[in-house]
C-alpha cells in the first residue's frame, strides 16, 4: 500500500522540519505540500526536497475551496492507496494577532474547516490537526495543562486555534472523521521565522543589537526542540487513536529571561543588550504542559535536552546568515519597525 501526505503550511517553520524528518524517516511516502507562501513561508527550508520523487509543492491557499482540490488531486494516489493529511497553516503569531485579528479568523477557523470537508470528500485516512498549549489559556504558579484541561484561549492566535480544535472535534463526532489533535509546547530550532523570542534574540545577539523583552521577562514558557514535536506528530500519525488530543511537551519550563541569559552565554554576548519593553497585551503568564498521556499510549518522549538542542540551533543561526538575511528583508522590516520601532529596528 503506497501513503501519500498532504502536509499544510510545509514552507514555515514546524512544516518544513516535519518535511525534512519525513523523507528521513519515510522515504516512500509522497509528500504533497500545501502553502499559501505568507511572510511566514518560505520554499527556501525546503530546497534540499524541492527536486525529490515524491514531493510536489503546491501554491494555494487553505482559505480557497478550489486551491485545497488542487492540492487533493496532485496528492491523488491508485485504489487502496492511503492518504493522511497533517495540518500545520496558521496564522501563527501572537503579536500580529494583537494588531490584527482578522487573518487569524480567516486562515486558522475557515480554512480549517475547508480542509476538514475536503478530507471527508476525499476519504482521507488520518487527519492530524497540530495545535498548541495556548488554547488552554494561563496557569498559576504550579499545575500543568492537561488534554482535559478546560479550554480558555486569551489571544486572538489562541481563540482561534481553539475555534479551529472545536471544528476538528465536530468533524469526527459528527462526520466520523479519523482525526487527532495535538497541543505542542514553544518550539525551538532552525527555520524559525525572526520575529518568534528566540530567533530574534540571537539574531539580534549576534550583531549586539538591544533583545526586547516583555514586561519583567518572568513569563514561562516550556522550551522543545522541533525535531522533537515532528517526531510526536508522525507518532500521532501512525499510532494515535482517532478523536483523542495529545498534549506535547519538553519538560523544559523557563522564564523568557532566563532562556535569553542562556543565548547570550551561548554567543558569550554581554547582559547590556537584555532591554525592557512595554508588555505583551494580555500576556499568558505560564505554560507548561502535562504530556504523559503521548508517552503512555504511543511511547513518545522527547529526545533531545535543551542543553544539546540549544547550542545546535544558536550554531544553525549563525551559520545561515544568508538565510537569515533574506528573511529578515521586506514585508518583516516592516512589521518589525511597527512593532518595535526605531529603537529596536534590525537595519
Ligand atoms: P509558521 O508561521 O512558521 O508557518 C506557517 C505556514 O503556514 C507558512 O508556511 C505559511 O505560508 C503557511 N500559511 C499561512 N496561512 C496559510 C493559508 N491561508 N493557506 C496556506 N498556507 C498558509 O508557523 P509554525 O511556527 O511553523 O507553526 C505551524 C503550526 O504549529 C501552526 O498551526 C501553529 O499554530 C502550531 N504550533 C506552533 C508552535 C511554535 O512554537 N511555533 C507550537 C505549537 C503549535
Ligand atoms: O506555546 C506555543 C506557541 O508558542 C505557539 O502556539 C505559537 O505559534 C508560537 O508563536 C509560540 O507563541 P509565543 O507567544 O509563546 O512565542 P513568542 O516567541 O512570540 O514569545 C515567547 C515568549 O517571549 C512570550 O512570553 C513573549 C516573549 N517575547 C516575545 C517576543 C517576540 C518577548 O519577551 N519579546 C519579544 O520580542
Amino acid at each position: 500500500m503506497n501513503t501519500t501526505v498532504l502536509v499544510t503550511g510545509g514552507a514555515g517553520f514546524i512544516g518544513s522540519n516535519f518535511v525534512h524528518m519525513l523523507v528521513e524517516l519515510r522515504p516512500d511516502w509522497r509528500i504533497v505540500n500545501l502553502d499559501a507562501l505568507t511572510y511566514a513561508g518560505n520554499r527556501e527550508n525546503l530546497a534540499a526536497v524541492e527536486d525529490r520523487k515524491g514531493y510536489r509543492f503546491v501554491h494555494g491557499d487553505i482559505r480557497k475551496e478550489e486551491d485545497v482540490e488542487a492540492a487533493f488531486a496532485a496528492a491523488k494516489g491508485a485504489p487502496g492507496d492511503r492518504l493522511l493529511v497533517v495540518h500545520f497553516a496558521a496564522e501563527s503569531h501572537v503579536d500580529r494577532s494583537i494588531v490584527s485579528g482578522l487573518p487569524f479568523v480567516t486562515t486558522n477557523v475557515v480554512g480549517t474547516q475547508v480542509l476538514l470537508d475536503a478530507a471527508r470528500r476525499h476519504a482521507v485516512a488520518r487527519f492530524v490537526h497540530v495545535s498548541t498549549d495556548e488554547v488552554y489559556g494561563t496557569l498559576g504558579a504550579t499545575g500543568a495543562f492537561r488534554e482535559d484541561t478546560p479550554l480558555s484561549p486569551n489571544s486572538p492566535y489562541s481563540a482561534s486555534k481553539a475555534a479551529s480544535d472545536l471544528l476538528v472535534r465536530a468533524a469526527v463526532h459528527t462526520h466520523g472523521l479519523d482525526a487527532c489533535i495535538t497541543r505542542c509546547s514553544n518550539n525551538y530550532g532552525p527555520y524559525q521565522f525572526p520575529e518568534k523570542l528566540l530567533p530574534l534574540v540571537i539574531a539580534n545577539a549576534s550583531e549586539g543589537k538591544p533583545l526586547p523583552i516583555y514586561g519583567d521577562g518572568l513569563q514561562v514558557r516550556d522550551w522543545l526542540y522541533v525535531r522533537d514535536h515532528a517526531e510526536a506528530i508522525l507518532a500521532v500519525l501512525e499510532k494515535g487513536r482517532k478523536g483523542e488530543v495529545y498534549n506535547i511537551g519538553g519538560n523544559n519550563e523557563m522564564t523568557n529571561l532566563a532562556l535569553v541569559r542562556c543565548v547570550l552565554a551561548e554567543l558569550a554576548a554581554p547582559e547590556s543588550l537584555i532591554t525592557y519593553v512595554k508588555d505583551r497585551p494580555g500576556h499568558d503568564r505560564r505554560y507548561a504542559i502535562d504530556a504523559s498521556k503521548i508517552r503512555a499510549e504511543i511511547g513518545w518522549a522527547p529526545r533531545f535536552t535543551f542543553e544539546t538542542a540549544l547550542p545546535l540551533t544558536v550554531r544553525w543561526y549563525r551559520s545561515e546568515t544568508e538565510w537569515l538575511q533574506r528573511v529578515r528583508s521586506g514585508a518583516y522590516r516592516e512589521y518589525y519597525a511597527r512593532q518595535y520601532g526605531a529603537r529596536g529596528d534590525p537595519a
